[in-house]
């Protein structure tokens, strides 16, 4: 125990993560342990509530998405790195939250609804409608005091305040510290076409991505679209590209670039060029670092191993109260 205050997160295991995922969160963990106690864990059954018959990518794309967080500085000496499904206990304080949690609480969380309107389910499962309280297992398992997280999950962390308050009033006891929501900054990360940038939509520049790779992508991305011509003034506002210099390319450089854009001055693949030669750096470090230890999966399975098993011994000491609270079996 360090006596810094806890945070925890997690993101489900997708494969190989794309600059939104960093600049939205992988980033902000790698900040957060300099000065917080950090649990960070892959959320490998949050991934079945929607995609349950792919299961079997799930090893891979676990140890894909680690070599992205140790590439980008996750450090399993100063971070418990984790995975869910690792820690069973988790499972076992989620169905006790069910006990005392309202049907209408989780019917009424927007990502639900999105989710089943978005995949068009007819039918979805009783683990979907149960994510949300999955996740609040995760967290207060941990008695996490913040929660880094996009906005996009702030009502599952409002939820999940809810349910510790619940647990406490139900068992007499303050077990359950209420977390809050650490919410990350996000800048605007568009993808190659313009549009948010997604894994799905085949717009996305990953962190394995090499410079040449990364140029191949740049090159052709779409711009401000009333500049058809060089001749044409461009306005940057409205250009994605622009939106990736102002993550990396410093201001008076970029300055220069707006300025280029505005009068016809440079065209389009000019300042691209700028972006790529602000870009390029610091992804490669990214990169060769991730390079190194997706050559040695072992390694990578074995730090995810040993942060479950210091996961599981806070996870036990935690079910140890609740269950003694609850109190069921004759001793
Ligand atoms: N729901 C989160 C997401 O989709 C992933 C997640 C699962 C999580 N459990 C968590 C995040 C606990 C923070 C804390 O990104
Ligand atoms: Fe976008 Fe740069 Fe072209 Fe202007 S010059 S439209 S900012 S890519």
């Amino acid at each position: 125990m360090t006596g810094k205050p806890r945070v925890l997160s997690g993101m489900r295991p997708t494969g190989n993560l794309h600059l939104g995922n960093y600049l939205g969160a992988l980033d902000n963990w790698v900040r957060l342990q300099d000065d917080y106690e950090c649990f960070f864990f892959v959320a490998s059954w949050h991934a079945l509530t929607t995609d349950a018959e792919n299961s079997g990518q799930a090893p891979e794309s676990t140890i894909e998405m680690a070599a992205d967080w140790l590439g980008a500085g996750l450090d399993p000496e100063r971070s418990t790195l984790f995975i869910q499904s690792l820690v069973p206990e988790h499972a076992e304080l989620h169905l006790l939250f069910s006990m005392v949690t309202p049907l209408g609480w989780l019917e009424r969380v927007p990502t639900f609804k999105e989710m089943v309107e978005q995949l068009g389910l007819e039918s979805p499962s009783y683990g979907l409608l149960g994510y949300p309280l999955l996740q609040a297992a995760d967290i207060l398992m941990y008695k996490a005091q913040w929660v880094p997280v996009g906005v996009d999950q702030v009502p599952h962390i409002e939820l999940t305040r809810e349910v510790a308050r619940r647990f406490n009033h139900t068992w007499k006891r303050a077990v359950f510290p209420e977390p809050g929501a650490k919410l990350t900054e996000i800048p605007k990360v568009p993808g190659t076409d313009g549009r948010k940038m997604s894994k799905s939509l085949g717009n996305a520049i990953f962190l394995s991505d090499s410079p040449e790779a990364i140029t191949a992508k740049v090159k052709p991305m779409v711009t401000d679209p009333a500049r058809k011509r060089r001749s044409d003034p461009g306005n940057p506002d409205v250009c994605p590209v622009f939106d990736l210099h102002k993550i990396f390319t410093p201001a008076p450089a970029r300055e220069a670039c707006a300025t280029g854009c505005r009068t016809a001055a440079i065209g389009c693949l000019d300042c691209k060029a700028v972006l790529l030669e602000h870009m390029i750096p610091p992804l490669a470090k990214i990169r060769e670092a991730r390079e190194r230890f997706a050559a040695k999966p072992r390694e990578i399975v074995e730090i995810l191993h040993e942060g479950s098993r210091r996961a599981r011994v806070f996870a036990q000491k935690t079910m140890e109260e609740v269950r003694s609270l609850i109190n069921l079996e004759p001793r």
